[in-house]
């Protein structure tokens, strides 16, 4: 039985669909919603085909994303990036079909692959992914005050807001 003294969420990640599904079915037993990282660009998890290079292999991201809504018992949300690297912006690709494949609601970290995390965050391309699909959309990426909260959910039309590093900066002083 889910925990009923609040909502949380676990994200997974990986590229061996059987892995996925395995993994997928036992956590969505004990939590509110399953989370697929195709986002990560840490070398140690691209070199195996996880994370953020799945984003160049579109085929492969829409049968774990199939695979992983057909097997969880909550439902399923995936945090992409824009792309592997400038030349090779899959975005609105990518979240059409992870919507076509039954997710539930995205997240758009507004970067490549290859940027990791400098440089600006592509509103334009957040928006453009808003505008492609239904489901919901979260915006991600140097967000770090109200102005910058503001900007997001004005400039690209986003239902929310996702908040990394500056959450431990703030809170931590670092
Ligand atoms: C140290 C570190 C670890 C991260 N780990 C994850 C992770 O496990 N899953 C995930 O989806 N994103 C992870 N991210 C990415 C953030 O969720 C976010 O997409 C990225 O930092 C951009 O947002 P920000 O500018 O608000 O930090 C991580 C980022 C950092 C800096």
């Amino acid at each position: 039985m889910k925990r009923r003294w609040g909502r949380f969420g676990v994200q997974i990640f990986g590229s061996d669909i059987q892995a996925l599904s395995y993994s997928a079915q036992k956590v969505s037993k004990d939590f509110d919603i399953v989370d697929i990282n195709m986002g990560c660009p840490a070398p140690k998890v691209v070199k195996n085909g996880d994370g953020s290079k799945l984003l160049q292999n579109l085929d492969l991201v829409g049968k774990i994303v199939e695979e992983v809504v057909k097997v969880s018992q909550a439902p399923v949300t995936v945090k992409i990036r824009k792309g592997w690297n400038k030349k090779e912006d899959v975005s609105i690709q990518v979240a059409k079909i992870i919507e076509q494949v039954g997710a539930s609601l995205l997240t758009i970290h507004g970067r490549t692959r290859d940027e990791f995390f400098s440089g600006d965050v592509d509103l334009e391309a957040i928006k453009k992914v808003k505008e492609a699909v239904k489901i919901p959309v979260i915006g991600n990426g140097n967000i770090i005050d109200e102005e910058s909260a503001l900007k997001m959910f004005e400039y690209t039309g986003v239902d929310g807001i996702m908040i990394g590093r500056a959450t431990m900066r703030k809170s931590m002083d670092i």
